[in-house]
């Protein structure tokens, strides 16, 4: 019997996730998103093409692998069927080697409607949601009211259908939402319900499966299983910066309920960090720059989000988030992305514990997005060098290595594999 083992993001999203899944693909059978939905873009890049995933595992473009799309997360059948168009002008064709779990729920146009008509509601508190329709039709799972790809196999699908739109309308129109005036790519309700439609037949094409068996089975036949985390830790539905947080659970305990395998099935947790972090959309990121660094720092690190195209807010690495994170998550090898973003850095900071009302703290405090938080920041000399020069970890410029050295030191976790560039070889290995 095999293990799961899970790579998932250990900060407020965007830390690299699908570049570093692409690039461990060959070292596993099957990779497996387990939560989330199309709110993910994971960015993939290599022979000089940039790739952008958000419902499909990354280990799509490795054609003898098998992907899954667990029963955790999210399908919008719309979104899914231009990620799979985007494919096949790549000569990728997924049919063969992408699974589809039954049990997944469906994000219907009138979840995007609602995901807007709620924002709108919350007025200044608004949560910078990517607006795909995650919230609400996570919402309608938990309600039970939810519709799962296994049923468009089934007869009264439309009658679902139809029930579920009715209210959806009736509860924007409650919060005072324009819903005449609602698009979605330019498109009403209707029009691209009729586009949505028609992407059920993309759908009906794949293997629909029961994915806990097969996953299961997988393992019992010594297969090794990749788990590809989407959002990242600190936007876990319970452990996160909540509200201000996505609707799934992020964290390694949300590969056991979004795929259908037992706790004590996961081998190693592979937990990625930008060297830097990030963070889009609302709430508290208490060592966010306003300043010309957290300028450079979106420019050079191209922090635009691969979704919704939004800036990224941007600051120092935060050790109280990753050690919360690395506990959450039983975090066993740590990889750094994005160093090379700070090549021409006099000085790089890190944020080792935060003051809150003069007191210091290494821990998240439950008024995180109440209390004024200030960074307690300690700094490292800037290494100054391009990083592509290296061809292993041991080769960095020594002041890098003393930052990653303290990164370690700070979080108890071993760094594995430092990446830096965007492209599939660019990642450095950790001598084991
Ligand atoms: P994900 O959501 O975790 O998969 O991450 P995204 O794809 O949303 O964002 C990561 C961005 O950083 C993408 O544009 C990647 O191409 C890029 N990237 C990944 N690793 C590196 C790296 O080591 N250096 C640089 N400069 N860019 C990287
Ligand atoms: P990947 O997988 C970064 C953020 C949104 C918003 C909050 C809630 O690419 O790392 P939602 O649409 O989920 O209801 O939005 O979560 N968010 C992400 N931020 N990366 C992501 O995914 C994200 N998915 C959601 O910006 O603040
Ligand atoms: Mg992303």
């Amino acid at each position: 019997m095999s293990k799961v083992d899970v790579l998932l993001g250990l900060q407020w999203g965007d830390e690299g996730k699908g570049k570093i899944v692409d690039v461990l693909t060959p070292d596993y059978d099957v990779i497996a998103r387990f939560q989330g939905g199309p709110n993910a873009g994971h960015t993939l890049e290599f022979n000089g093409i940039k790739h952008v995933l958000h419902i499909i595992p990354s280990g799509i473009f490795h054609k003898q692998k098998l992907n899954v799309i667990g029963n955790g997360v999210l399908i919008e059948p719309a979104i899914f069927s231009e990620e799979v168009d985007a494919l096949r002008q790549k000569n990728v064709e997924p049919t063969e080697n992408l699974y589809i779990s039954k049990k997944a729920h469906l994000i219907l146009p009138s979840h995007r409607l609602l995901d807007a008509a709620n924002e709108q509601a919350k007025g200044n508190a608004k949560i910078g949601s990517t607006l795909k329709g995650i919230g609400p039709a996570y919402t309608d799972k938990i309600a039970r009211t939810g519709i799962r790809v296994g049923d468009i196999l089934e007869f009264d699908f439309r009658e679902k259908y139809q029930l579920l739109k009715f209210q959806h309308i009736q509860m924007a129109k409650m919060l005072k939402f324009d819903v005449e005036a609602f698009r979605i790519n330019g498109m009403s309700l209707e029009e691209y319900e009729v586009r949505w439609m028609e992407s059920l037949e993309t759908l009906r094409k794949f293997k629909l499966i029961n994915s806990e068996y097969f996953i299961n089975n997988c393992l019992k036949e010594g297969k090794k299983v990749l788990a590809e985390g989407a959002q990242g830790s600190m936007l876990d539905i319970d452990f996160g910066s909540y509200p201000f947080v996505t609707s799934s659970s992020t964290i390694t305990a949300g590969v056991c309920s979004g795929l259908g395998v037992a706790p004590s099935t996961i081998g190693r947790v592979m937990g990625i960090t930008k060297a830097y972090c990030t963070r889009v959309g609302a709430g508290p990121f208490p060592t966010e720059l306003f300043d010309a660094t957290g300028h450079t720092l979106c420019e050079l690190g191209h922090e635009f989000g691969a979704t919704t195209g939004r800036a990224r807010r941007c600051g120092w690495i935060d050790i109280p988030a990753l050690r919360y994170a690395c506990m959450l998550n039983g975090v066993t090898d740590l990889i750094v992305t994005k160093p090379d973003v700070m090549n021409d850095f006099d000085e790089v900071k890190m944020c080792t514990s935060y003051i809150i009302n003069d007191k210091e703290t290494d821990e998240i405090p439950f008024e995180f997005n109440e209390v004024e938080i200030r960074p307690n920041l300690v700094s490292f000399e800037g290494w100054k060098q391009e990083l592509n020069k290296a061809k292993s970890y041991e080769e960095l410029p020594a002041k890098l290595q003393a930052y990653l050295s303290a990164l370690e030191l700070r979080t108890g976790v071993r760094i594995m594999a430092v990446s830096v560039s965007p492209d599939r070889k660019d990642v450095l290995f950790r001598n084991a």
